[in-house]
């Protein structure tokens, strides 16, 4: 008997706790909803945007050349259009590559900086954030067009399946793979929706939000960022700037995300 009123106890007190837990998680997603709202009209990746802009013609680097004859997919010196068609294959450096590793070859071959160098220099710090900054424009001159990445390349359609399978690969310490908390509709953790990335719409959305403005620690993120804290959520090891790994990843969601429209440079919690 006395267990039995305990047990009864015990399930009203949980019952408090979740019904508690629900209204706040409520009136917070609505506070969240606002303070968007709020924000998306004095955006601050406005202004790395603006840098991006300015980069890009700057003369710059050892040779001391700006990026405007940079080849983003659609012949040297194009910018619009060329985020909803990245990841793809170019045949100059025969690889498939995404916004960010492209700029850094054009960082490299037109203004004569160091690609590997700029790979491993930390996120946040140095010419990773002239890259970050240089993607944040290249995106918002494709603001609203859909994606449409290639497959015609053999190496286009490999990465798509290469990228498919780490998406599903399970393991790490909590045997997580990115489909644990992006493959199915209406998951969360805390008060985040985790799109699903599978299929549309979570796929263009999420992969098309990046670079976005991070309102809870102030920087300005990258895709190749984003990717990289999500390996970290998956307690998985960091991935290489610019890995293979990260831009299969890429071809994946991009592929996935066809015919969503861009909305980067977004801003995210
Ligand atoms: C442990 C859970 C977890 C795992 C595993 C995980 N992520 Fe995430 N992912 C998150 C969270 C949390 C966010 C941020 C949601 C937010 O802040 O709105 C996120 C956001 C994203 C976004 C941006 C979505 C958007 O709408 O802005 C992409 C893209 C993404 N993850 C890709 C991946 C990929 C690819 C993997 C596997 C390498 C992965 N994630 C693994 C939790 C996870």
């Amino acid at each position: 008997m006395a267990g039995r009123r305990a047990a009864a106890v015990a399930a009203a007190a949980a019952g408090l706790v979740l019904a508690g837990g629900a209204f706040a998680q409520k009136t917070s997603v609505q506070a969240i909803e606002e303070y968007r709202a709020m924000l998306a009209d004095g955006n601050p990746a406005d202004l790395f945007e603006a840098k991006g802009e300015a980069l890009w013609t700057q003369k710059r680097g050892p040779k001391n050349a700006n990026l405007e004859r940079c080849d983003l997919g659609k012949g040297p010196g194009v910018v619009k259009g060329t985020f909803v068609e990245l990841p793809r294959y170019f045949a100059d450096t025969q690889k498939v590559q995404d916004l960010e590793s492209r700029l850094v070859t054009c960082m490299e071959t037109l203004q004569g900086f160091n690609g590997a160098d700029i790979a491993k220099t930390p996120f946040g710090t140095g010419e990773q954030n002239n890259v970050t900054a240089l993607a944040t424009w290249v995106a918002a001159e494709s603001r609203g067009m859909k994606f449409n990445l290639p497959q015609s390349h053999a190496q286009e359609k490999t990465a798509y399946e290469v990228g498919k399978k780490l998406f599903f690969m399970r393991g790490g310490s909590h045997d997580f793979a990115c489909a644990s908390c992006h493959g199915e509709d209406g998951k969360r953790i805390r008060l985040q929706d985790l799109p699903n990335l599978t299929k549309n719409p979570g796929a263009g959305s999420g992969f098309g939000a990046w670079p976005a403005y991070r309102v809870s620690n102030g920087q300005m993120w990258s895709m190749q960022l984003r990717l990289n804290d999500c390996y970290r959520q998956q307690r998985f090891p960091y991935p290489g700037f610019g890995s293979d790994a990260t831009i299969a990843l890429g071809v994946y969601l991009g592929v996935n995300g066809k015919g969503g429209a861009t909305t980067a440079p977004s801003i995210k919690r």
